[in-house]
């Protein structure tokens, strides 16, 4: 009897350190959907290294117990080239080929729109960490995000130009193939002219990853004399739109939404960005401990500071991962039913879904002064 507890014993110790006697652990894939390259790779990027870091916190403080099997997590990550076709390509690869158990990601509105019905069919959970298109999460139950929606961020940079900045007349360029911009476009418009301000020019073109002249709308712009110019669109659009516009003399003050968010804004932009202002999910700057911590760890990887796309896929990549950690199984109902009852508290803020598996949570605006991103003021929703 001890002698057979004896060996028990030391085929333990043997599997504990992985040699020997079959090592009771498992390995799982998780799929990252995100634009790695085409006119926003500076999203993916970010958002990559977030939930990758995320993932290795996740596996270093010894994954999840399934089925009384120690399990960890191989992230398996995909390029959608910000092109909706392209993501649902990657989802129906990830989910049949790879069975990953849950999908982070798409960054961009459009993307998610494609992706979710994929997820939501095959029943795997998915969590984009920036779509802000309010129909995004709608498709289905298996369908979360890790970020506010754009009524509130429409409305919050609205209130921003006619209350704080004291400007009465706006004029928006947006993208209308693309659900995010054509959205946010609308919230603006509603909400500056419920405080009472006038959107003297709207105006759009098609595909801002292939518009490089926006000489023409500006032109009708200019003659309708606007205070403020509301740009929703992603950064390397926003950028060449600036510099064309003060190429022609529009000089007014300019702003958008959190697909400003990038360096590569300032980098495209130069001096016709300075002094803009946008909504956005976190700022660096914010001195709560659990910000500073995680921008000096990240910081440390990956050699330049988190921006939001960073910090809301390591959010997002660690809702899913404590879901899945509470629900002990890989089943995606189970994982869903974990999600929906979160109270993960990540960088961006605490995490508590509304019914349509919306996180409830506050905006910064951020000003570019002297080229660099700074942080402004909080709204609450
Ligand atoms: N909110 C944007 C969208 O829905 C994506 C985005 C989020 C871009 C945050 C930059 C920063 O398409």
């Amino acid at each position: 009897m001890r002698r057979l507890f004896a060996i028990i014993l030391v085929c333990a110790l043997i599997a504990g350190v992985g040699v020997g006697c079959k090592a009771k652990t498992g390995v799982v894939n998780l799929g990252g959907i995100f634009c790695m390259t085409g006119g926003s790779a500076t999203f993916g990027t970010s958002s990559k290294n977030g939930a990758t870091m995320a993932v290795e916190e996740f596996n270093t403080a010894g994954g999840a117990m399934v089925g009384g099997v120690k399990t960890t997590i191989n992230y398996i990550n995909e390029d959608d080239a910000g092109s909706p076709e392209v993501g649902a390509s990657a989802a129906q690869k990830l989910i049949n080929q790879d069975k990953v158990i849950g999908i982070i990601g798409a960054v961009m509105s459009k993307v998610s729109l494609a992706v979710a019905p994929i997820a939501q069919a095959a029943g795997v959970p998915e969590i984009s960490p920036t779509s802000t298109n309010a129909t995004v999460t709608l498709v289905g139950d298996y369908i979360f995000r890790a970020c506010f929606i754009d009524p509130f961020q429409g409305t919050v940079m609205a209130n921003y130009v006619y209350n704080t900045l004291k400007l009465k007349t706006a004029a928006v360029l947006y993208d209308n193939g693309n659900d995010y911009n054509k959205g946010l476009a609308e919230f603006f418009k509603a909400g500056f002219e419920k405080n009472g301000g006038k959107v003297v020019a709207y105006e759009a073109f098609t595909d801002e990853d292939k518009t490089v002249d926006y000489k023409a709308q500006l032109t009708k712009i200019k003659a309708t004399n606007p205070e403020f110019l509301y740009l929703p669109n992603y950064y390397g659009s926003a950028a060449l739109i600036l510099k064309q516009a003060r190429e022609m003399g529009l000089n007014v003050p300019a702003g958008g939404g959190d697909g400003w968010d990038s360096p590569d804004l300032v980098k495209i932009g130069g001096a016709a960005v300075e002094g803009g202002v946008f909504s956005n999910h976190f700022s660096k700057d914010d001195k709560s401990p659990k910000v500073q911590d995680f921008v000096a760890k990240y910081t440390t990887k990956y050699g330049e500071a988190p921006d939001a796309l960073a910090a809301l896929a390591y959010d997002a990549a660690g809702l899913f991962l404590d879901a899945f950690k509470t629900a002990g199984s890989i089943k995606g109902s189970d994982i869903r039913d974990a999600m929906k009852k979160t109270t993960f508290v990540g960088i961006s803020g605490a995490y508590k879904f509304d019914e349509n598996r919306d996180p409830i949570k506050s905006a910064v605006i951020i000003k570019i002064v002297n080229g660099q991103q700074t942080y402004v003021a909080t709204v609450n929703p």
